[in-house]
């Protein structure tokens, strides 16, 4: 491997160990410790993912390198600074907590920071695009998922890292998160590599639905990935939904599969108002184009079944509306 890459890999793992030792052994860490208990993280949780905090101190972590020997090119490269006109190296990450992101074999390759309370700056700060940090590419804790992923039966896409994490304290592993962007055609061939099996959980809300229906939209006619969604209640996210009702309906809520036509059926009646037979007849119309397109007849029932509860027309009336299937081939 290029030593330039090696010495960015060494000096990330020197300040993961750094930031995970300041939040858990010392005072400036106090306040985000208490923060990360309060939203009910295990000791155990903190130190499997190595989370840390990156003190207000602007100082801190450039003097540790620079005890450390680290050379000033390596350090500017790291994406830990922000760099002034004189060249001068400034903390990136301020009063933070931080999650370490790495690549599919455990090196860490840049952090997302997040603040500890609800102030005017971005909740989560990555680091920027480096020669080792390239988001498209980059699927938080693959690198411990992707062992579980056959056992399990599954992947499981989720929106934040926080529910990722929540998961893996409710005993469910498998879980792997985008880096706050949707999901790219580089993290799907990433995911296929390792499993046949995606089911997406996002966040209930109806920012998460769009992007459920985003990412559908994105592995649909993969060749090798079959993917399933699941819907959270009451607009919760995962890590919310945990804290609401723990681990064992939540693991019972991720056997609740949508399959992608099932859940599209679902996305697309969800702003529709179907007292009103202008919207019901539309919904109708958005929806039997697809479900024709679906060969089993048993399957088929099933679709018409979803449309039939939400719109009041009977199964056999709606069967008599589907578009004919194209003829075939003789
Ligand atoms: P959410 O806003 O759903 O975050 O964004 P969350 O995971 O529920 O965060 P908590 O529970 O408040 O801590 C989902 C993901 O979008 C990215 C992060 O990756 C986050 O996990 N994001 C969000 C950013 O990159 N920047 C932001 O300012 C907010
Ligand atoms: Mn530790
Ligand atoms: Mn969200
Ligand atoms: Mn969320
Ligand atoms: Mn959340």
């Amino acid at each position: 491997e290029d030593p330039a890459k090696t010495a960015q890999k060494t000096l990330l793992r020197e300040v993961t160990d750094l930031c995970h030792h300041v939040l858990v052994n010392t005072v400036s860490g106090e306040p985000a410790l208490a923060y990360l208990t309060k939203r009910g993280l295990s000791r155990e949780t903190i130190d499997h993912f190595e989370i840390g905090y990156a003190p207000a101190d602007n100082d801190l972590i450039r003097a540790f390198l620079e005890k450390q020997g680290v050379d000033y090119a390596t350090q500017r490269a790291s994406g830990l600074f922000v760099e002034d006109d004189t060249g001068a190296l400034h903390a990136r990450f301020k009063d933070r907590i931080m999650f370490p992101l790495k690549d599919a074999f455990g090196a860490v390759i840049g952090f997302s920071g997040r603040v500890l309370s609800g102030s005017a700056q971005a909740k989560y700060l990555n680091s920027p695009e480096t020669s080792l940090f390239n988001k498209r590419n980059v699927l938080f804790n693959l690198d411990a998922a992707k062992s579980e992923f056959k056992s399990y039966g599954a992947a499981i896409l989720f929106e934040g890292f926080m529910d990722v994490i929540a998961a893996y304290q409710a005993g469910i592993p498998v879980g792997i998160a985008s880096m706050g962007t949707s999901l790219t055609q580089e993290q799907v061939q990433i995911i296929a590599h390792q499993t046949r099996q995606l089911i997406i959980c996002y966040d209930g809300d109806a920012p998460g639905q769009k992007a459920t229906a985003r990412a559908l939209a994105l592995v649909e006619n993969h060749p090798r990935l079959e993917t399933n969604v699941v819907v959270l209640p009451d607009q919760q996210d995962p890590d919310e939904y945990i804290k609401a009702r723990g681990a064992a309906a939540f693991q019972a809520q991720l056997h609740q599969v949508l399959t992608p036509l099932a859940f599209q059926l679902q996305f697309m009646a969800s702003g529709k108002d179907m007292t009103n037979d202008r919207d019901r007849l539309a919904y109708i119309d958005a929806a039997l184009p697809q479900i024709a397109r679906v060969s089993e007849p048993a399957a088929q029932t099933i679709y018409l079944q979803q449309v039939s509860a939400v719109t009041n027309v009977a199964v056999e009336d709606l069967r008599l509306s589907l578009p004919q299937a194209a003829p075939m081939p003789q």
